[in-house]
């Protein structure tokens, strides 16, 4: 089995106005040549403007969450098939921010994945311990938890990437070391291999967590580690160029 393309994605979370598609397209412009994928996730106020602003561009569009029915009365939600009527191709489900900040389950989650793929957006899906959980041990077995509970059947040769972002390393400068990134970054891949058989290593994992130009090359040549999604660092072009760079 060939090694999974890397995938750079740039969370820009509740960040970004009209003004900022000048950061999307310097990063397009700046892309160079790249053996990754590198895709940006905007609010959802801004994804049908950046797809236009990036057609014709190796930088795909991604949303940063959806509800899981395609329609109704649901008043300030979004429909997987209106992130992808906007003109994404990806979308973020499951980010510790939506899992903590919304109550989300791993089985929202999971429903989500599912309207995700009946709306032909690939998922990206986010999965991550709490400090307290990983100096109680428990990193892996929430982790493998997550990814158990919020990856549904329905993957089984589908494109989708799974996200490890330890909560405790989102916007705080702080990673965890390369063992321990490669430790929980093997262990999702078992999950997936036991889930999924051989095509669970199809797949790549990203890394998500303070990542930036200085550490990017040292956790993006970490064993399992597949690509990376990145939130402030993602905002500016100059420092997600220099994240993309070290793939
Ligand atoms: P930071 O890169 O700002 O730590 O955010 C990571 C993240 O949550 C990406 O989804």
């Amino acid at each position: 089995m060939t090694t999974p393309q890397p995938l750079i994605a740039g969370n820009w979370k509740m960040n970004g106005v009209s003004a900022s598609l000048a950061e999307a397209k310097a990063v397009a412009a700046g892309l160079g040549s790249t053996s990754a994928r590198v895709a940006l996730c905007p609010s959802a106020t801004l994804i049908a403007q950046m797809a236009w602003a990036l057609k014709d561009t190796a930088v795909a569009v991604g949303g940063q969450d959806c509800r899981a029915e395609p329609s109704g009365a649901f008043t300030g939600d979004v429909a997987a098939e209106q992130i992808k009527d906007a003109g994404a191709s990806l979308v973020i489900l499951g980010h510790s921010e939506r899992r903590a900040g919304h109550g989300e389950t791993d089985a929202l989650v999971a429903s989500k994945v599912l309207a995700a793929l009946r709306a032909g957006l690939e998922p990206i899906v986010c999965v991550g311990e709490t400090l307290e959980q990983r100096k109680a041990g428990e990193a892996l077995a929430v982790v493998t938890g997550q990814v158990r509970g919020s990856l549904p059947a329905e993957l089984a040769g589908k494109a989708y990437s799974v996200a490890y972002e330890p909560v405790w390393a989102i916007g705080t400068g702080l990673t965890p070391t390369t063992p321990e990134i490669e430790e929980v970054h093997r262990a999702i891949r078992a999950t997936l291999v036991e889930m999924f058989g051989e095509a669970g290593r199809a797949m790549p994992i990203l890394y998500g967590g303070s990542v930036k130009p200085s550490n990017a090359a040292e956790i993006l040549h970490a064993d399992e580690v597949g690509g990376a999604l990145v939130g402030g660092a993602a905002l500016k072009a100059e420092d997600f160029l220099g994240i993309i760079r070290a793939v």
